[in-house]
């Protein structure tokens, strides 16, 4: 990817954070969850990456807004620009050991998303896109989501909705439709690595409803830059508002989005 000045921006402050991450990383494995309550060290190396995340980026771009898990939203002079930021996605993996998780960062210019960076720093892979430009893996390789159109041989990503989340019923439906016409459902536990990996066609498609906008943004430009199609469980454009996402090539979204209307439909 011919690197601009703002991926490079993105890249530095999302190397910096995860430095931070795969150290604590690192500690989690070593107790493998100590009496002493790992879930409070989990959100301390949480904090510890937003902070850095949020010095990095205001650093280099001082009047940009921003809209970060922990801070909420945080007003910049120009109004024009917005960074959209997971500092950690895939908590509970994390707090298991499971180095499935990453750092989102995504960049909104005049209300319309622009740029997005995911960063593994178990596996120090790069997901990263800008609009116009195309996605890609490590800077080298192109993403492209997956060609594949039949159902039957797609492995299909979603979220499972866990103790706390509403619609356990629905998400059920959903599933069962899914399962029954699909060539597996993978649930990876992180939304933000879910979209990248569609992107790169590992997943054939994903949905999952009930997340934030610091667990999409990043994903669906890269998404949409690997030649992929999104919307969110109405078939519109009000992913970030509604918290749904159907995600796929053009065909399989389309076929996936018609599934989970039909499921939604069908009495519980
Ligand atoms: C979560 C992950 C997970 C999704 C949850 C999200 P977090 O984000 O993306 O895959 O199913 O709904 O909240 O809490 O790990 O940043
Ligand atoms: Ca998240
Ligand atoms: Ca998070």
């Amino acid at each position: 990817m011919p690197a601009s000045a703002l991926m490079n921006v993105m890249l530095a402050a999302a190397r910096k954070a995860g430095r931070s991450l795969a150290r604590d990383f690192g500690e989690v494995e070593q107790l493998q969850v100590s009496l002493k309550g790992p879930s409070n060290f989990v959100s301390a190396a949480d904090h510890r990456a937003e902070e850095i995340l949020y010095e990095e980026l205001t650093r280099a771009r001082p009047g940009y807004g921003l809209l970060m898990e922990e801070r909420g939203e945080v007003e910049g002079a120009d109004r024009t620009h917005r960074w959209i930021v997971d500092p950690l996605d895939g908590t509970t993996n994390f707090l298991h050991g499971i180095p499935i998780f990453a750092i989102s960062i995504a960049l909104e210019r005049d209300g319309e998303l622009v740029a997005g960076l995911i960063f593994n720093p178990a596996t120090q892979e790069t997901f990263a896109a800008e609009k116009g430009k195309g996605a890609y893996l490590n800077d080298r390789r192109r993403l492209r989501v997956a060609a594949r159109s039949d159902l039957a041989q797609s492995v299909i990503g979603t979220g499972i909705p866990h103790s706390g989340r509403p619609e356990h019923g629905l998400f059920l439906r959903e599933l069962g439709a899914v399962m029954a016409a699909s060539a597996g459902v993978r649930r990876m536990g992180a939304a933000a690595l879910d979209l990248a990996w569609t992107a790169a066609g590992r997943l054939d498609g994903f949905w999952e409803r009930h997340l934030r906008p610091w667990d999409l943004a990043a994903g669906i430009v890269i998404l949409r830059e690997a030649g992929g199609f999104v919307s969110d469980a109405d078939g519109k454009d009000a992913m970030l508002d509604k918290g749904s996402i159907v995600a796929g090539n053009e065909t399989i979204q389309r076929k996936l989005l018609k599934l989970l209307k039909d499921a939604g439909h069908a009495s519980a």
